[in-house]
């Protein structure tokens, strides 16, 4: 039976902080299957319970699932004294759920990047074994060649003793030179270490897909959305799905697919 602390629960919903939670409760303005509870550490029970805050009923969800347009100039990190974060992105009701990042984006990268609570599933997108694959838009300094696509096929050394797994690499223009290039693992500056080593500097950089999970590119750079069901649902390009079927509590419910 899944138990928790009311105010823990109310903090893991986004209502309030911890302490603003147990203010809530005891001054009276919460109450459970209908009767005010004024103990914050009294247990409910997140299946069955009815939990209302100042007469609404809180849904309980365990896990949240966020794509973000990343935009360039904020960092990859849950917080920062001086810099500014991809979660300072977020308001707070979703900054209390305890949500991070999945995997990293450059701090002049923008594009697809995936925000939840859930650490399986960020373990199912990041895991060397699993390889999923990400997609990259880059503009470049210079047009590296087409032997450059054989080389990303077989593999480009990108120093400290690594070689690269094979990387499609295609040209979308010459002038300027854009290309798309995805990738199955997720190096410390990859793409552009990559590139590096065919001669040409990456100028810009945007990810367009983790997995099968695509940029919405109607959500403008900072903007987020939840993701579908659908989405959760869709395999990371091979065989595995990203989000194991039956996990309860989730954002959306997995149809049966
Ligand atoms: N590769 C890079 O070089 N930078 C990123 O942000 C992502 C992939």
């Amino acid at each position: 039976m899944p138990k928790l602390r009311l105010d823990k629960f109310l903090k893991d919903q986004g209502i309030a902080s911890r302490s603003e939670a147990r203010e809530l409760i005891r001054k009276g303005s919460v109450s459970v299957n209908d009767v005010i509870v004024k103990n914050p550490g009294t247990h409910v029970n997140t299946d069955e319970d009815i939990i209302n805050v100042k007469g609404e009923q809180v849904e309980y969800r365990q896990f949240v699932y966020y794509m973000l347009n990343k935009p360039k100039g904020v960092i990859t990190a849950t917080e920062d004294k001086t810099l500014k974060t991809v979660l300072d992105l977020f308001p707070d009701e979703i900054r209390r759920r305890g949500v991070f990042p999945v995997g990293r984006l450059d701090k002049d990268t923008e594009g697809l990047l995936l925000i939840t609570n859930d650490g399986i599933f960020a373990h199912n997108l990041l895991s060397p074994k699993k390889g999923v694959k990400k997609l990259y838009e880059a503009l470049l300094d210079s047009f590296p060649g087409e032997d450059a696509i054989k080389k990303f096929e077989e593999g480009v050394y990108i120093g400290d003793n690594y070689t690269a797994l094979p990387a499609k690499l295609q040209y979308i223009s010459k002038d300027p030179v854009r290309a798309l290039v995805e990738i199955c693992e997720g190096k410390f500056h990859q793409v552009k270490r990559m590139f590096k080593a065919v001669g040409a500097s990456v100028i810009e950089l945007k990810r367009l897909r983790m997995g099968n999970i695509r940029l919405d590119e109607t959500l403008k750079p900072g903007q987020f959305r939840e993701l579908t069901p659908e989405e959760l649902c869709q395999g990371d390009g091979s065989s595995d799905t990203l989000f194991p079927k039956n996990r309860k509590n989730s954002t959306a419910d997995t149809p049966d697919v």
